[in-house]
């Protein structure tokens, strides 16, 4: 009931013209009961005024005309219910998609890990689209075809109460039928989501994973998987289709038992001269027009059913509370100017509560200073750094910017000082400019090639016919791994931002380029605060303090020269790649 009530919240705001669409839906369902009306005169005319000459003939004109007029009225009022109808529950949909969507986008990064991929682009593009056929074929109809329903039934009894009641006793019996095949068919319809989700999932990783599977000859293996989950899915949407398909031929077995009852009894009723002839046509005439709402609301109830469990999924998504809580707009505190001191208080932190992956972390960076993070991998280095645009809250201890714990400040505004290039580069699919101007899409063409230049990038850039103006696809096929990580460093560039993290940035470029980029990085990184995660430690001699992590502990700490002195555990590392180079 409460999933009813908030499908109908978003229904709320168009109430004017829902208003004026179920007005059209009354006069349409009221047209349609008077037709049967205008049609028993019209069979009445035709019985007793058969002989009669001119008058006769009056008269039936008259009927066909009015006969005429309400067909055409009924045009009118089905154009205006499924036009208004329809434009409200579109409108609905779209505020759900978009409430959905951005939902998703304030999720924190924790929901991803968590969720895949697959599942979520299912809700938002399957679980809507049946929650809005659902909405438009569904409910409209449920309403129109209600009213029609009443009408008629109330035109029943006017002309037979003995009738009518016979049929009356037998409707809650097809009820009866539908509700327990309902009950069935929304759980296999759940089912079915899921498994839908399931392919998406297969689909998404494998396709944008092809190279991998192509270079380990899984094509096959791949195949297999997704063939199972495709069988999967075809058990589950047959047996979908197998309880719609029985519910259908029940549901008409038992209108045509009731109709065969009720045809006998009203013969009956006229041979007793209860009943005229032209009354019993009329009674049948009705029925038929209630068959058809009564045929269509059982298929429409397994419509409506899928798309509540779609709707439960959707507003279960909604709920979600897995954002990163952020404090009230009075208690906020605004940085009026930053000045970069980044400090880790006593930080640990876990993805999920078993594993810490994190511990007693005390760490200063001072403005402008550069850190550098080095240690094996799965050291919790990238963990590290993703606590301090908050993509993840420490369980225990606290960040803090220029002395301010993060939790007290803005989000958007802490995040907008901060320029990340991170350890995957992500491409979007569009122009290299738009892919640089994501940092800051104010930017000029001339600020775009200036920050493309201090990357490194510009000299490849101009080499494509294109320029700036060539397209690349949505994981930035066609660039190679050294290409795109300068993109990203540009994208980082351009934004400006008080506090850089580069995670591995030039991992993927050649000794040369390395060297040209690091120059621009370092020219950077002159008057920020800097975060350098690097497996080629040749490239964060400078830093100002080199933190060495093992395990989510910082074992080592200090300068090149000092980690070099005390022959520890980086001295070892660097020992082993200078001597490997
Ligand atoms: N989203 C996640 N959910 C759960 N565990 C994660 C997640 N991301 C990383 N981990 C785990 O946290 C640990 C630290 O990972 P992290 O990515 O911080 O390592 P890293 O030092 O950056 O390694 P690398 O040098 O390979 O990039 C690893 O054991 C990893 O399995
Ligand atoms: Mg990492």
């Amino acid at each position: 009931m409460s999933l009813l009530k908030r499908i109908f919240k978003y229904i709320l705001p168009y109430k004017g013209r829902l208003a004026a669409g179920i007005f059209s839906m009354l006069i349409h369902a009221f047209l349609t009961v008077y037709f049967v009306r205008v049609f028993q005169n019209l069979i009445e005319t035709i019985i007793s005024d058969i002989s009669v000459g001119e008058e006769g003939i009056r008269h039936l004109t008259w009927i066909a005309a009015l006969m005429i007029t309400v067909y055409f009225f009924k045009g009118v009022t089905y154009y205006g219910q499924r036009y208004l109808v329809s434009y409200v529950s579109q409108k609905a949909v779209r505020d759900i998609r978009n409430d959905l969507y951005s939902h998703l986008q304030n999720l924190s990064l924790s929901f991803y890990s968590k969720n895949k991929t697959g599942e979520i682009i299912s809700r938002v593009t399957n679980d809507v689209g049946k929650l809005q056929s659902a909405i438009v074929d569904g409910a409209v109809s449920i309403i129109y075809q209600f009213f029609t329903f009443v009408g008629a039934i109330a035109y029943l009894f006017y002309l037979n109460v003995r009738l009518t009641l016979i049929l009356v006793i037998i409707l809650p019996a097809i009820t009866l039928v539908l509700n327990t095949f309902n009950k069935k068919i929304r759980r296999v319809s759940r089912q079915v989501q899921i498994k839908i989700a399931d392919i998406s999932d297969v689909l998404q990783e494998t396709l944008s994973a092809v190279r991998v599977v192509k270079s380990f000859g899984r094509e096959d293996y791949e195949y297999d998987r997704f063939s199972i989950e495709n069988d999967a899915n075809f058990r589950a949407k047959v047996k979908n289709a197998q309880y719609g398909a029985v519910l259908t031929p029940t549901v008409e077995f038992i209108a045509a038992i009731a109709f065969t009852a009720i045809l006998w009894y009203g013969g009956y009723e006229v041979m007793q001269g209860r009943m005229k002839p032209s009354e019993l046509i009329a009674f049948f005439t009705l029925l038929l027009t209630i068959t058809t709402p009564l045929r269509s609301l059982s298929k429409l109830s397994s419509t409506i059913q899928q798309a509540l469990a779609a709707a439960e999924r959707i507003f279960e998504t909604i709920d979600i509370e897995n954002i990163i809580p952020e404090k009230s707009k009075g208690e906020i505190i605004h940085l009026d100017e930053v000045i970069g001191e980044v400090e880790f208080e006593d930080v640990y932190f876990s993805y999920d509560r078993d594993e810490v992956i994190l511990s007693d972390i005390n760490l200063k960076a001072l403005p402008g200073e550069v850190i550098a993070l080095v240690g094996a991998s799965g050291a919790g280095k990238t963990t590290m750094v993703d606590l301090i645009p908050r993509f993840y809250d420490p369980d225990q201890g606290r960040l803090k910017l220029d002395g301010q714990d993060l939790r007290e400040l803005d989000l958007v505004e802490l995040r907008s000082i901060i320029g990340i290039v991170p350890q995957e580069t992500i491409l979007f699919s569009g122009t290299l400019r738009d892919n640089i101007a994501y940092g800051d899409l104010s930017a000029s063409d001339e600020e775009i090639e200036q920050a493309a230049q201090a990357a490194n990038a510009h000299q490849f850039i101009r080499e494509f016919p294109d320029g700036y103006q060539t397209v690349v696809g949505e994981r930035g096929v066609g660039l190679s791994g050294g290409q795109r990580q300068r993109i990203s460093i540009a994208r980082a560039i351009l934004k400006n931002p008080r506090i850089l993290i580069l995670d591995e940035a030039t991992s993927a470029l050649d000794a040369e380029s390395e060297s040209l980029v690091q120059e621009a990085l370092e020219h950077l990184m002159k008057n920020r605060t800097t975060f350098v995660i690097a497996h080629r430690l040749s490239t964060i001699k400078h830093a100002d303090e080199i933190i060495v992590m093992e395990r989510g502990r910082i074992v080592e700490r200090g300068t090149h020269q000092e980690l070099i002195t005390s022959k520890g555990v980086y001295a070892n590392l660097y020992q082993g790649q200078f001597l490997d180079e």
